[in-house]
């Protein structure tokens, strides 16, 4: 059983300026939560209520999210707006939170390096918060725990892209083991289409294995300079096993406009359903 979830959250969103200037871009809201709620109840719901943040400079919201208002509370205590407080209530009750700051932003490699006085030497699952999933059945992490109970070893969660998007990603190449589950042989991150192996594209899911930190520590610079956990999975897969699993349900690029218009217009219709049926 997988107890640990860790978040990179200290990127700067420059693709949501101004939004972003002075407010965490993990803090906007798809309706009427901030992304990174998504992201933790998706941990929940795969039974990891052990959740690092790693965060940076002007992120305290995010440790003010998941903490009591008591002023607030005190203020709309006995009103009909107290439900609204409900689900976060859930999971203060339910999780525990602990942050670590990464003073210089170096890639997602490092990112995730920075949270190992977090994790420690235990399988943990990633949530990157821009991606916003929704699951077929269960969420996708839960889907990808189940994965990981059966075959012990890291995955990344994938799906197909047009090829002309490719370059937006780390890209997969590999065997399909079982539907769905393939044995990772080759990892490039962000291929330009002519080098990219397949359209299978890493999504940002992942389950590690704690060995991961030793090969991220030995990982060099790659793409754009950065330590990218891309390449230490391919360092990783070359001596364990290390598999992509195609996800069943929907992901939404909360990191683009465009996806995130997709993902406001999706829960909008699932908000109104519920205002109706109150
Ligand atoms: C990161 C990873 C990339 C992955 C992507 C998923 O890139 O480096 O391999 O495909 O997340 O969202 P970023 O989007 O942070 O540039």
């Amino acid at each position: 059983m997988i107890r640990k979830c860790l978040f990179p959250a200290a990127g700067y969103g420059t693709r949501f300026l101004p939004a972003t200037k002075s407010m965490p871009k993990e803090m906007l809201p798809i309706v009427d939560k901030p992304l990174i709620q998504y992201g933790v109840e998706e941990a929940m719901a795969a039974g990891m209520n052990n959740i690092g943040i790693v965060t940076g400079r002007g992120k305290r919201a995010l440790a003010d999210h998941f903490d009591v208002s008591y002023e607030l509370e005190h203020q709309i205590s006995g009103t009909s707006k107290e439900g609204m407080l409900k689900c976060i209530r859930k999971i203060l009750n339910e999780c525990t939170f602990s942050y670590t700051r990464q003073r210089e932003m170096k890639g997602l490699g490092h990112a995730i390096l920075t949270g190992e006085t977090l994790i420690g030497q235990e399988p943990f699952g990633v949530i990157l918060a821009d991606d916003l999933c929704v699951g077929e059945g269960d969420g996708v992490l839960a889907q990808m725990a189940k994965i990981y109970a059966k075959y012990r070893c890291s995955i990344v969660a994938i799906e197909e892209v047009p090829h002309d998007e490719v370059h937006k990603y780390g890209v997969i190449d590999g065997s399909e083991l079982e539907d769905g589950v393939y044995v990772i042989s080759d990892m490039v991150e962000k291929p330009s289409p002519e080098d990219a192996p397949t359209n299978l594209a890493i999504i940002g899911r992942y389950i590690l294995t704690p060995d991961i930190f030793d090969v991220i520590r030995e990982t060099p610079p790659g793409r754009n300079g950065e330590i990218q956990i891309t390449d230490a999975l391919q360092i990783q897969a070359k001596r364990n096993m290390v598999l992509a699993y195609r996800f069943k349900g929907q992901r939404f690029d909360c990191g683009s406009v465009h996806g995130f218009v997709k993902a406001t217009n999706h829960f909008y219709e699932i908000w109104k359903q519920n205002e109706e049926q109150v």
